[in-house]
């Protein structure tokens, strides 16, 4: 169903992060968390790998973004009843389409569908890696969510994909404003100009005149990246995504919000080889309500209070 004109969805993505800290499964659970609030249309965006429905306790949908994709049918036609009240679900196809191979014009009718679709919230699951089509789907979202887990790995990734979130951003809205391949030229110069970091090459590009310096002020006020910070088993854990949150904003000059943690829970895997959507098995566990918490503070914009 197409939404009339006065429902204003809120789009979340998430993206980036390495594979399985656990995108699939904070997204789904935190679709099932807003589901009590609001219609939630889930997009599995994962187009190499889909596997969201696993974690909403359903087998795979036989109609998906392929027959969007090849047989051109719309995209609303294709949310199909997760069993869960007030949220659909919009598949991928394992094996037959990847992020790399679909074209520009394909990506901006996607977007446009994207946005229409009726529902309250639209939450799109990504798959891991730094394509700039899963980029740009990330960058149509009001709420970027960016899964990590306590691990040196898992955090140097995320790293590397913000950087090229923010590159591609910035990029985008200078070439908007007739500033083209700026970026990539001052990127590129950086060690004759003496960046030595993202916040470096910002404050350069912000030096080069009072328009470049306005369009980047005020075009990128509001990005900010929540993160969530998924498998903590110990307080450190919880408090190493402070520490995350501190060196974005300290070396990518990023706005990043540590917008919640969620504990390691054995069960989590059981349940989705149960097809069991952990949350309303185990409402009452440290880990549903970690993601209560996340879902109430992604809303509001509020942050995790961690104390060493
Ligand atoms: N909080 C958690 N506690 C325990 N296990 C978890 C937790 N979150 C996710 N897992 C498990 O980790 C594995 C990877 O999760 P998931 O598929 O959500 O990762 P992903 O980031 O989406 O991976 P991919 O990049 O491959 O799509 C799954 O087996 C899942 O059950
Ligand atoms: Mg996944």
């Amino acid at each position: 169903m197409v939404k009339g004109p006065e429902r204003k969805s809120i789009i979340m993505a998430v993206g980036g992060g390495k594979g399985g800290v656990g995108k699939s499964f904070v997204m789904a659970s935190l679709g099932m968390s807003l589901a009590r609030q609001g219609r939630v249309v889930m997009i599995d965006g994962d187009l190499g790998g889909a596997n969201l429905h696993n974690f909403l306790g359903i087998s795979r949908p036989t109609s998906t973004l392929t027959d969007f994709f090849e047989r051109k049918v719309p995209l609303a036609d294709l949310v199909v009843d997760s069993g869960i009240s007030n949220l659909g679900l919009l598949t991928g196809m394992v094996g037959t389409i990847g992020a790399e191979t679909i074209k520009h014009a394909q990506k901006q009718k996607l977007f446009n569908q994207i946005r229409k679709l009726d529902a309250d919230y639209i939450l799109i699951d990504l798959g891991a890696g730094t394509h700039f089509n899963t980029i740009d789907t990330l960058l149509i979202a009001d709420k970027m969510i960016i899964v990590i887990t306590p691990e040196i790995v898992s955090i140097e990734n995320m790293y590397n994909f913000l950087r090229n979130l923010y590159f591609r951003r910035l990029g985008g809205v200078l070439t908007d404003h007739g500033y083209r391949d700026l970026v990539v030229n001052t990127w590129h110069d950086r060690d004759a100009l003496g960046i030595s970091n993202f916040r470096e090459l910002v404050d350069c590009l912000k030096a080069v005149s009072p328009e470049v310096r306005l369009i980047i002020e005020e075009e990128l006020r509001d990005f900010a990246v929540n993160l969530v910070l998924n498998k903590a088993r110990t307080n450190q854990d919880i408090v190493t995504g402070n520490s995350v949150k501190s060196i974005c904003v300290k070396f990518f000059g990023v706005n990043a919000l540590y917008s919640g943690y969620v504990e390691h829970d054995d069960l989590v895997s059981r349940s989705a080889n149960h097809r069991t959507p952990y949350l309303s098995a185990y409402p009452n566990s440290r880990c549903s309500r970690g993601i209560e918490r996340l879902t109430v503070n992604i809303l509001s914009g509020q942050q995790v209070k961690v104390t060493r």
